[in-house]
This record gives C-alpha cells, structure tokens and sequence, in this order.
C-alpha cells in the first residue's frame, strides 16, 4: 500500500462521516430503546381501523370471578379507550392473590434486585377500591414487588393518577406487571405505565443500548425510519405532531409496515433529545404525503408542507412560538440543534408519480423560512445529476457481500461538483448475510471503505436497521440484537466501530499495488490526546492470507518515521460465523500492541478480516 502523507495530497473528511440510522423496526424502540416496560398501557392497540386490542394484557381471574370489557370511557381526548373490570370477589370466591389483569411487557419486563420502576395509572370507580400493584415472576407465583393503593369512592369516582415507586426484591427478565383486586365492584384503568427510573439521564433510553449507540461515536442520527415514515397507508403512517405533549395524551399508532403497535412514547421530542444525548446532528426524515400504496397530488400537498414546517419550528423555534413552546413545556426550552431534513424516504420511485412536485413544495417552503437547513432528496444522484435543487441526495443499497465489496469503487466517478450522497441505509443481506455472520461484515467493510476514500462526494453513511428486538424479527441482519435483558453487536456493528476516528479526519492518499480484486485499504490521520497518528484500516476478503507492506511518502524532515502502536482485528474460524446471545463476543475486534522492527511496515492480513493499524507519527 501505497501511502502519501504530503499536505498537498490530504483533504478533510466531513465532520459527520459515519452516523447511525434508527428506525422503529423490529421493535428498535417500543420494547426496545425506549425503557417503558408496559406493552399498549392505553389499551388503544389494534391494527389499522380496528379502535382497540387490549394484547399483550391477559386477565388474572376466571368468568365467575371478573369480567374484562373496553369502553370509550377515557378521559384523554386523542384516545378514549379504557379498561373496565367487573370484580366479583365477595360473591364467587376469588384468588389469594385477587383478580385484575397483566402485562408482560415486551416478552418479559426486565426487573432488577435493588433496581427502582415508576408505575403509573389511570383509575376510576364506582366504590372504594383496594389494588396491589405488583411486579412479579412470568407466571405470578412470585412476588418481586408490590405495594396497596386504597382510595374512597370520592376520591376515585373521576379519573384519578395514581403512582408507586416500586423497588425489587429479585431479579428476573421475564417479569410482568399486575393490578389486581379482591373487592367487589366495577374499576376502571388506562394508561398504565411502568418506567424504570435508571435510564439514561433519565430521559427514557435503555442504558445498555443507549451505550452501544455512544460506542459508535454517531455524528448523527436519521430518524425515525425508513418506511416506517411512510407507512403502506398513509393512516398509518408516522405524524410527528401525534407523538408529543404528555405521554398519557399520545394516540399511539399501528406501523403497518413492520406490522406493531406502537404507543409513541419514543416520540417527536425524544428523537431530538437522543440526538442531543449522543452528541449526534438530528436528521429527520418527514412524511411526504406518500404511502406504499397511497400518493398525496401536489396540488394538495400544502397541508403536509405545513406539518414539516411546524415540525421544524418545534424543534428550532423559540419558546414563544407555536410549536416551541410546545417542546419548552416538555423540558427543553432552548432549541434543537436542527440542520438536516429529509423529504420522505425512498419516494423517488417510478410508481410515486408526485414525488418530484412534493418534494420542490417541501424544497422552496424550507429554504425560504430556514435558509440554513440541508435538504435531502430521495433521488438518486450517484450515476447522473438531480434535476432538482438538493444539498444532499439519499442512497441506499442492501446486496450481496461480494456486491458490496466490489461497490467500494461505485462513487469513485460520481461527478465532483453537485450534491453530496447520504449513503443512509446499506447493508449485506439476503442468503450471503444469514442472520448477521463475517462474509456480511467484511462485505460492509470494503463497502465503507470506498466511501471513505470518496468522503469528498460521499458526506453521511449509516447501516441499516441498527437494533432487532430477537422477540420480533422483522428485518434480517441487523446491527444490534437485544431482548429484554442482553444484547450483541454483530460483525456489522464491530466493523462501524473501526470508523469512530474517520469523521472529521484527515484522508490520505493510498493506492494498492498488486492483486488488490480481495483486499480493499484505506489511510488517515487524526488526532487523540495530543498526539499525532496514520491509521491504515485494510480488509482481507479472501481464504488467503495477505502481507501488507506499507510505503510512506512525503513525511517530512522533522518527522521521518513512523511508529506502529496498535493494531485491531476482526476475523473467526469460519466466515459464516456469528454472534449470539449464547456466544456474544465470537466475532468481536481483538485489540493488541504492536512489536515490530524499526522502520519495518509490513502487516499480516489473516483470510477473511478486517484490519486496523495506528502508527504514531
Ligand atoms: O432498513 C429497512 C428498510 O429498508 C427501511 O425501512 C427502508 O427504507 C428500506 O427499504
């Protein structure tokens, strides 16, 4: 390899290189990333035109006992469906443990020994009431914690929130909620929630998943999806101004795409405020009045203008103004940090005939009001020029592993002048990929390396899906695979963490010398804690091995050698191998110091790899 470390050959890689994408699939945030335990707590869940569902709830009692019905009792005006249980204890005889209902959260709520949860209800009757609120086993048959709320009729006969802080006696990750009774009478319940109050910041994220976000060093994050914004119909799409104000008001919706529920509580606001948490620029993308399977004219598109420009403003708007001083009454008086939108998500397709009108309608009304904010398109602009204004055009690509690899070179013609890529979903998938192995990875790898190399026309890069909930896959590989307890990364994840130092980094030009058709290679220098370092980063995508022989030109006098430190590796016994929760950390990067002779920059690329090397300079 080929290294020219001159001034005159460098140039600055974008600030915000590598990102991630989240979208609401497989269960990224409801049951995931967002911490709320309880599954449909508003008893709203049902699938598109059908009011409600009250899974995954079940009933603790037989038909002598209680009865279970929903009615549209609510006092929350956006989604007026509750819960009401006809106890009949007295006179049938009932449990020890009363009758009532559960919920098993999503598969099974985590509950840590010593660990603190917020449970929150609605309640309502037409007498006293007595109801322990409990955090128990899978089954019920033990108690993990559990406290009485008693309350008169009169102070229940309206709706009434009620709260417990309830601390665990015992660990168990298949824990479930219950609200159960032994007297007599009719109750009812809506939006029950149980939080626990060790989450990141305490602003709702799963630490261990939050983490793994962090580890990544994300310059920023696209949300909330995918074609989870466009739904397969619009009624079912994601509309951000549904999604904010206080939890309980929050309607919740059907995502007809990944077929669940959601109660979005992972909403508008959060999505900022994640951003934030992570130190990662926000890119939303909106709705564009297009749907899988339904358009919106652009001549009645405006009403969706509209909603994008009141979402902006409730991000970046002051707190005196309409939408601003919604975001300000939910914590965050100063404003987001927006810079990047983007106008729908795979919407420049042929059979979505208004996309190119919608999108100049969404186009001038933004740059007119937020002159500074970067558009994206959905068309593509790799091989010809847009025929419309954009700062940035979005690219996605799920293919192959040997595909992939080979597309390292796809932008290296893509004309310099116009707009820059947001390679904002690409993955190795299908049969080369199975559930997430090495070939995917190493696939990915040469992939990122290419575009790296072509950060002057490529400016964002996120994998997608980044989370898969085990419990509902729908959507294979993924990044980061969880249930409610544990989770790993897979190779793809391991392969974006050798991309933390790139963004804001300096390229170096590399060129490789030899049958290069298998190995793919980069250079850049950076900087961390004071020092100076080249880090080479070279993928192996061959059952052979490979001797890299590094050759710097254009050091300078004052500095004419460099030092190897450290070198990192990502590889396994089969290239089919994966991660798994009984085997997390298979294919994990190895990390080691790196002892060689003096002056001496040659390094072995065992088969199948991917490859770091820091050399102080
Ligand atoms: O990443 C999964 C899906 O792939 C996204 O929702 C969509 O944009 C793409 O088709």
């Amino acid at each position: 390899l080929q290294v020219d470390v001159s001034n005159s050959t460098q140039r600055p890689i974008p600030e915000t290189l590598f990102g991630i994408f989240f979208e609401e699939i497989n269960h990224a945030g409801a049951g995931g990333l967002w911490a709320e335990l309880v599954s449909n707590r508003g008893f709203e869940a049902g699938e598109q035109n059908i009011p409600s569902n009250i899974w995954p709830w079940s009933i603790i009692g037989d038909e002598s006992s209680i009865s279970v019905v929903t009615d549209r009792s609510s006092s929350f005006k956006r989604n007026k469906i509750a819960l009401r249980m006809e106890v009949l204890c007295n006179s049938n005889g009932c449990p020890s443990q009363g009758v009532g209902v559960y919920n098993p959260g999503y598969w099974g709520m985590n509950i840590e020994e010593g660990k603190k949860y917020k449970v929150t209800f609605y309640v309502r009757s037409t007498g006293d009431i007595d109801v322990s609120v409990s955090l128990t086993s899978s089954n019920g048959s033990l108690t993990l914690a559990s406290e009485q709320i008693i309350a008169l009729a009169s102070e229940v006969s309206n709706w009434k929130k009620k709260e417990v802080l309830l601390e665990a006696n015992g660990t168990d990750d298949g824990a479930r909620l219950q609200l159960t009774t032994t007297k007599n009478g009719s109750i009812w319940l809506d939006q029950v929630s149980a939080m626990p109050v060790d989450t990141y910041k305490g602003h709702g994220f799963r630490n261990d998943l939050f983490q793994m976000m962090v580890d990544l060093k994300p310059r920023f994050i696209r949300f909330p999806g995918g074609c989870f914004v466009e739904g397969d119909w619009l009624s079912n799409a994601f509309r951000w101004k549904e999604t904010v104000g206080v939890w309980e008001e929050r309607a919740g919706h059907y995502g007809d795409v990944w077929k669940y529920w959601t109660d979005d509580g992972l909403g508008h606001f959060e999505f900022f405020q994640l951003a934030e948490d992570l130190g990662a620029a926000p890119i939303w993308v909106f709705n564009t009045g297009i749907s899988h399977n339904d358009q919106v004219e652009t001549a009645s598109i405006m009403p969706f203008v509209q909603e994008a420009l009141d979402g902006i403003e409730f991000a970046r708007g002051d707190s005196n103004s309409t939408w601003g001083s919604v975001r300000a009454a939910m914590g965050h008086p100063q404003p987001f940090d927006l810079k990047y939108v983007a106008v729908g998500n795979e919407d420049c397709w042929n059979k979505y005939t208004y996309y190119r009108g919608n999108y100049l309608e969404f186009y001038n009304a933004i740059k007119k009001a937020y002159p500074d904010i970067k558009i994206i398109s959905n068309c593509d602009g790799s091989s010809q020029p847009l025929d419309h204004p954009a700062d940035y055009y979005d690219f996605h690509v799920y293919t192959l592993a040997k595909e992939l690899f080979s597309m390292s070179h796809k932008f290296d013609k893509t004309s310099r002048d116009g707009p820059k890529a947001f390679v904002s979903e690409y993955a190795v998938n299908v049969t080369d990929a199975n559930t997430g192995n090495l070939l995917a990875a190493l696939g990915e790898a040469g992939f990122l390396l290419g575009l790296e190399k072509n950060s002057d026309v490529v400016g964002m890069v996120s994998y997608a899906p980044l989370f898969l909930n085990i419990n509902d896959r729908r959507w294979i590989p993924d990044a980061i695979v969880f249930n409610s307890s544990h989770l790993y990364g897979t190779p793809s994840y391991w392969v974006q963490q050798f991309f933390t130092e790139s963004s804001g980094a300096t390229l170096l030009t590399s060129t490789l010398q030899g049958d290069s058709s298998y190995v793919e290679a980069s250079a850049i220098s950076f900087q961390t804690n004071g020092s100076d370092y080249i880090q080479i980063k070279a993928v192996n995508f061959a059952n052979v091995t490979v001797e890299l022989k590094v050759n710097m030109t254009g050091l300078n006098s004052s500095n004419t050698k460099v030092s190897p430190t450290k070198k990192k590796i990502l590889t396994s016994t089969n290239v089919t191998d994966e991660n798994s929760f009984s085997n997390p950390e298979m294919i994990v990067p190895k990390e080691s110091l790196i002892v060689m002779p003096d002056g001496d920059l040659t390094f072995v690329l065992p088969p199948y790899s991917f490859s770091s090397f820091d050399l102080l300079k």
